[in-house]
């Protein structure tokens, strides 16, 4: 239960997965007994082919099965082991730990009950895509060990596991089963000691806790998101428990009330492993904790507890993770930690996260005393006072520490030398400044750095950059930093994120910071060319804001390898020269700001071969490939405004079918309005606003149901505003300053009416368009696709803020692929 060992894990396992999809690799066979004298036995070896001719194993990783003379022993099949004497199959291991690459399953063969003697079958991670689950496997009944999680069978639940009176291990997680009725079958493996049902719906399964403890070996549970609810408080008292449990693991279901603790109270000697969070317990930290002496890992975050006086964990000598993060706590911070440095725990704590709750007060010096903590995350909660030497000095095996959005004042001594080397610096709001904090120089370690909005006014110090080679992810953000990117020389050894906007940062900018995955340096003085976009590395850029700034020059013509480019803003800077056509040519761009530039010329006719893009975004998903036709669908956003481009609107740009804003306002557009624009029709904002722009409006404007914010003003469209409700809904300011326009919502009448005054002079309304773009689901939805997203997911998933699994499994919109893999994941974790 080691953080870094956790963190480190965490990390290995979500790059295998993702190594898993791109490109597989070796295994290590050597656990495999390859000292087999005989020949595998004749019906077995065919039952195992018949077994794999249900499988669709394209890379062919399972090359070693066939009926060729020289593959005759099956017991030298990746995945197979046999008994050394009797020769027969004893194991079938294609789970994740044996099987790299991607295999899919059409259909189990019902031969494989030829297998007899099996007693460890592991298929995990083998999608089988709702089919129905083998039901026969329930005459295997010398299984010990069934691992079918992550197999996505579906159909009924397979009760007739219940034949497996030997089995030891059972894991069902992750599968699609219909909702099960009950457990009856369950009692009947006396012998199991391991069971994961997670992502099972058992919300009408009310007697699973005396189901479970009819269970006299089991020691691990784990029932993570299967809807459960509180156990019924009445049966509870009749219920002669196994004692053994030492890991239990209910977390993300319905559990309400105190009735859990109840049961949980049948182990509490026993509990090791005590995972309760994201469920609906509401009230104060429960008593029931003090008598659980041997637990070590206690998680009760994303509930609604309240209060503030845990004295319940005064008794807890063993515990080293304790995450109360996300509940509602209130009190002051001191007494709880009082209460776990005046007791044993102060030995033993290694992990402590109280983040997102609303305690108060200060941190006391006290907490320096829990000299085994490793992680502190108290962020988003309302402490204030000043952090000082005393407090951080004897934490010596700090790795991470998170004390961000609270209302801290840093006071440490400029020559400062603390005793931890830590990965994780988040100390976003917490006063620094207005000097560079000078003891970071001895922290050569950390891959996350948050030092935002920390007062921190001087000068960037020269070493600076050069602690920041290994760095994944940076916020300097709104400081008032001076300084430039001179010494920035090497190469970043990951694709980073870096946010350095709202500072004081002058100077070119260069090339190094091409290799960056996100890039904010809006809102400083940058000065110089933009040039540093051509080198090669920019290929893993997804995210580009240099706007206020002043960059200058033309946008060079080198664009086009920018391939995971989603969101590019130059905008308010003094660029000039024509927009490059190759800026058409951006793959996966999705929002284009230049607006408020010096760019002359007419509007890129490049944006018109956006339509034709042979080379189709292929996705993989769910281990399949997928195409995505006419990707430039994807371009939502376009800014040009407050340039001086010139000529007409190109008509193509109605193929950007997936445009949602654009806005060419302030430039000196002429021509018409291409009566294509109803091609557009999801266009949610449409600014054309001061240009030269004439004709009529064309009607298939007035098709587009979605818009809701147009301005047409200080153009010199004529004739009758379109009649449909969309056109007249808007406010008469949108058409004003075309003398020629007429018609509701104009007051001026057409033609043939009277004029009934003069049209009305609203002021110019400025619709700012507001980026609600840049959120973890664009992450998501950015990243799931390539290899080069890897960033894009794993940075935001794993490595922002939290490292641990509980962040993970609690984001929302996550596909179930992703979702179930946390899962995979997380027991991974725990078996460690
Ligand atoms: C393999 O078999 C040979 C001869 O049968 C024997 O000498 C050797 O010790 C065996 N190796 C192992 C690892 O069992
Ligand atoms: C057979 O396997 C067992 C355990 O799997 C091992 O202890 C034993 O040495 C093996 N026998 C031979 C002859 O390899
Ligand atoms: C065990 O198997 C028998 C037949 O093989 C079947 O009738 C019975 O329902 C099974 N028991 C359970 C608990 O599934
Ligand atoms: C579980 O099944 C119940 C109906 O029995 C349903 O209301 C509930 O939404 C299901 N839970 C999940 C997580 O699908
Ligand atoms: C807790 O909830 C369950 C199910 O809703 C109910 O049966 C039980 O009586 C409740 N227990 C308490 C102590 O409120
Ligand atoms: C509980 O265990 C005792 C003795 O082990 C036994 O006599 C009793 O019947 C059991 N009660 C239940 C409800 O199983
Ligand atoms: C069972 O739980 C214990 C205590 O948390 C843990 O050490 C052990 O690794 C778990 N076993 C498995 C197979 O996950
Ligand atoms: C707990 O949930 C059950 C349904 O699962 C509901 O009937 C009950 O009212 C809830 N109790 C509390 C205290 O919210
Ligand atoms: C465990 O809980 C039971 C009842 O819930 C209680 O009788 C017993 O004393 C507790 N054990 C310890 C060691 O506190
Ligand atoms: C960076 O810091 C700013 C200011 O504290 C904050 O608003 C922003 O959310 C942070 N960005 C990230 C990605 O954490
Ligand atoms: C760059 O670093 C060197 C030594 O590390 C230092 O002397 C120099 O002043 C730095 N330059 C800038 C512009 O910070
Ligand atoms: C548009 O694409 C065609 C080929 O498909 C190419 O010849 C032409 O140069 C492109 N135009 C621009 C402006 O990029």
């Amino acid at each position: 239960m080691q953080g870094y060992g956790r963190c480190f894990k965490l990390f290995l396992a979500f790059s295998l997965l993702l190594l898993q999809y791109a490109q597989g690799g070796e295994v290590d066979h050597s656990q495999r007994d390859t000292n087999v004298t005989g020949r595998c036995i004749e019906r077995e070896r065919q039952a195992l082919l018949a077994f794999k001719r249900g499988l669709v194993d394209e890379s062919d990783f399972l090359s070693s099965w066939g009926s060729e003379a020289e593959k005759q022993d099956c017991c030298r099949w990746v995945g197979v082991y046999c008994s050394n004497q009797t020769g027969h199959v004893l194991q079938l291991d294609l789970s994740p730990k044996v099987i790299v690459e991607v295999i899919q399953g059409k259909l189990i063969s019902p031969k494989l009950i030829e297998l007899h003697h099996l007693q460890h079958l592991a298929l995990s991670s083998i999608d089988f895509n709702g089919i129905q689950f083998p039901y026969f496997i329930g005459s295997l009944t010398n299984l010990r060990y069934l691992d079918l999680s992550l197999t996505y069978f579906g159909g009924k639940f397979p009760s007739q596991v219940g034949n497996l009176t030997n089995l030891e291990y059972l894991d069902l997680s992750a599968n699609r089963f219909t909702n099960v009725e009950n457990l009856h079958w369950l009692p009947l493996l006396s012998s199991l000691r391991y069971l994961d049902l997670s992502f099972t719906n058992l919300s009408n399964v009310f007697n699973w806790p005396e189901t479970v403890n009819k269970l006299p070996e089991l020691t691990n549970l784990t029932l993570y998101g299967c809807d459960l609810p509180s156990p019924i408080l009445s049966t509870l008292s009749y219920i002669n428990s196994s004692k053994s449990l030492a890991s239990v693991d209910l977390s993300f279901n319905r559990l309400n009330n105190s009735s859990i603790f109840v049961w949980l109270s049948n182990y509490n000697t026993s509990l090791v492993y005590l995972d309760l969070s994201g469920n609906l317990l509401a009230g104060s930290i429960p008593d029931v904790f003090g008598n659980m002496s041997s637990l070590a890992l206690l998680d009760l975050s994303h509930n609604q507890l309240e209060g503030g006086d845990p004295h319940s964990f005064a008794r807890l000598c063993s515990l080293q993770y304790l995450d109360l993060s996300r509940n509602n706590l209130s009190g002051q911070l001191s007494k709880f930690v009082q209460i776990l440095f005046s007791t044993c725990a102060q030995n033993s704590l290694e992990m402590l996260d109280i983040r997102y709750n609303q305690l108060r007060g200060g941190i006391p010096e006290s907490i320096g005393l829990l000299s085994q903590l490793q992680y502190i995350d108290f962020s988003m909660n309302s402490l204030e006072g000043v952090i000082s030497e005393t407090h951080l000095s004897k934490l010596s095996k700090l790795q991470s520490l998170d004390l961000s959005s609270n209302s801290l004042v840093f006071d440490i001594h400029a020559d400062w030398i603390p005793p931890f080397q830590l990965h994780s610096i988040y100390l976003g709001s917490c006063k620094m400044g207005p000097d560079f904090p000078k003891w970071l120089k001895t922290q050569k370690k950390f891959s996350y750095l948050d030092i935002s909005d920390a007062g921190i006014s001087n000068n960037l110090p020269s070493w600076f950059w050069s602690l920041c080679r290994n760095v994944i992810f940076m916020n300097l953000t709104s400081n008032q930093i001076r300084g430039t990117f001179a010494n920035l020389t090497f190469e970043f050894s990951h694709f980073p994120e870096l946010h350095l906007s709202s500072n004081k940062l002058e100077g070119p900018i260069p090339s190094v910071l091409s290799k960056v995955s996100y890039l904010d340096l809006s809102y400083n003085k940058l000065s110089g060319s933009i040039s540093f976009l051509c080198s090669s590395a920019a290929i893993g850029l997804s995210f580009l804001d240099l706007s206020n700034n002043n960059v200058s020059g033309q946008v060079p013509n080198c664009l086009t390898h920018l391939e995971n480019l989603v969101i590019l803003d130059l905008s308010y800077n003094v660029l000039s020269g024509k927009i490059p056509t190759t800026i058409g040519s951006v793959f996966r761009i999705q929002t284009l700001k230049l607006r408020s530039n010096r760019f002359v010329g007419q509007l890129p006719s490049s944006l018109k071969n956006c339509t034709n893009y042979e080379d189709d975004a292929t996705f993989i998903w769910k281990g399949g490939m997928q195409t995505y036709k006419s990707t430039l669908g994807l371009m939502k956003r376009i800014d040009l405004s407050s340039n001086k481009l010139t000529g007409e609107i190109p008509s193509e740009i109605t193929h950007l079918v997936g445009l949602v804003s654009l806005n060419l306002s302030r430039n000196q557009l002429t021509g018409q309005i291409t009566p294509k624009i109803g091609n557009l029709q999801l266009l949610d904002s449409l600014d054309l606003s001061r240009n030269h722009i004439d004709g009529r409006i064309p009607t298939s404007l007035a098709r587009i149901d979605r818009l809701g914010v147009l301005d047409l003003s200080y153009n010199n469209l004529s004739g009758k505003v379109p009649v449909g409700t969309q056109l007249q809904g808007f406010d008469p300011s949108v058409y004003v300053g075309n003398l020629q326009l007429c018609g509701p919502p104009l007051k001026k009448m057409c033609v043939d009416e009277v004029e009934r005054g003069p049209s009305e002079q609203t002021d110019f309304i400025n619709q700012e368009d507001k980026d609600g773009l840049i959120t973890l689901g664009f992450y998501i939805s950015m990243g799931l696709g390539f290899a080069a997203g890897f960033w894009g997911v794993c940075g935001t998933l794993i490595f922002s803020r939290s490292w641990r699994y509980t962040y993970l499994k609690f984001l929302n919109g996550l596909n179930d692929w992703l979702f179930v893999r946390i899962a995979l994941l997380k027991r991974q974790l725990k078996d460690a």
